[in-house]
């Protein structure tokens, strides 16, 4: 199979591309070298074939889709960003980039799609009220959060919340910009899948983290910023009181699940979206992992500064069961190791 890896230079991507050519496919990498995602352009993986431009350039797109038997949706606009003024480029480079393609991909009859999809269109994770079972908090407001209240209450009794795993069938409920535009991605590709019989796949990646994650931008991830911090000899500051929960997967697992969604996407009925959550199914909060970052880099201990962005959930853990049971997935890096070998990469510089 030819498969066109769109951000097949990024972060995940390149270990797409790596888990795929390892699977014996054909790939051909579509990359626009975003700035705030490569400081300095990354190596040509030899006999790569290899195109540098924009998913929002037709022509380029056009002309990579040639041949290709499937698509690889990694190239997207990630994090938070520095501010709303971010917007137009999260849109511009995550939805209008998104429809560019699939265009594309309906034009050359080209059925099959993986998209690299976030856990973030949930927005807070799943909660439990002992009173009225699940409920579904709404954003948490800066006051509680300036007085130190970080929990998220039941939003009938004000009582405290039990955090549990989300599933696919969560409602969506993105809470930022960035979160908008990768529920758009999916809602556009169910519309592509519809209206000229594609398979589509949506993996749902939780903290996804690793050798190569993108280093000192604004769109780094929380265990890039801890190592950086470490490396540079200071102590990772833990945002909130650090008990704020994710799923940290590491980006080897993440690209064997996109291998697994790429080859049996036939098991998508045709004309259908299927997502799939990723995470590790080892939930840590952010205190636990600059911790951990601190012990394996033999560095500062975490402080823990009070800090929060606004649009951050608290907790946000997934279950992973479809995807173990569809595609047969399941995650080969343990936490404890992950990290070990993520933070001895900081220690290397
Ligand atoms: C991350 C990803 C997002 C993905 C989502 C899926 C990044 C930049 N974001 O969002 O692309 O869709 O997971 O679940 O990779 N924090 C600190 N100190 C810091 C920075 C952050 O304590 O210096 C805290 C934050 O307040 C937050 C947590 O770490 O509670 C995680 O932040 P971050 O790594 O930015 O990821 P998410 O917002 O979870």
């Amino acid at each position: 199979m030819l498969v066109l890896v769109t951000g097949g230079a990024g972060f995940i991507g390149s270990q797409v591309v790596t888990a795929l050519t390892a699977a014996g496919h054909g790939v051909r990498i579509l990359d626009a070298l975003l700035p705030a995602a490569h400081r300095t352009a990354p190596p040509v993986p030899e006999g790569m074939e290899w195109r540098q431009a924009d998913v929002r350039d037709r022509a380029a797109v056009e002309e990579a889709l040639r041949d290709v038997d499937a698509v690889c949706h990694q190239a997207a606009m990630v994090g938070l960003g520095k501010d709303f003024a971010d917007a137009p480029d999260y849109v511009g480079c995550n939805d209008l980039g998104t429809a560019v393609l699939l265009a594309g991909m309906a034009r050359a009859g080209v059925r099959r799609l993986v998209l690299a999809g976030s856990m973030v269109v949930y927005g807070e994770g799943r909660y439990e009220c002992a009173r009225h079972g699940i409920v579904r908090p709404g954003p948490r407001r800066g006051a509680e959060l300036d007085a130190g209240r970080f929990e998220p209450p039941c939003p009938r009794c004000g009582e405290p919340l039990a955090p549990g795993l989300v599933d696919e069938d969560a409602p969506a409920d993105p809470r930022n910009v960035y979160a908008a535009t990768k529920l758009a991605q999916e809602h556009l590709a169910a519309a592509w899948a519809r209206a000229v019989g594609g398979h589509a796949v949506s993996l749902r990646y939780h903290n996804v983290y690793g050798p190569g994650m993108p280093r000192d931008t604004p769109y780094s991830g929380v265990a890039s910023l801890f190592r950086s911090a470490l490396a540079r000899g200071e102590a990772p500051r833990v945002f909130e009181d650090g008990g704020q929960r994710r799923d940290f997967v590491h980006v080897t697992d993440v690209a064997a699940a996109n291998v697994l969604a790429l080859s049996g996407a036939g098991e998508v009925s045709e004309g259908c979206l299927r997502a799939y959550n990723v995470g590790s199914g080892e939930p840590h909060t952010v205190g636990e992992l600059a911790a951990a970052l601190a012990r394996a880099c033999g560095g500062h201990a975490p402080v823990t500064t009070g800090e929060y962005r606004l649009g951050d959930v608290r907790h946000i853990t997934a279950s992973s069961r479809r995807l173990r049971d569809d595609l047969g997935w399941k995650p080969e890096v343990r936490f404890v190791d992950g990290v070990a070998e993520f933070a001895s990469a900081a220690l290397r510089g």
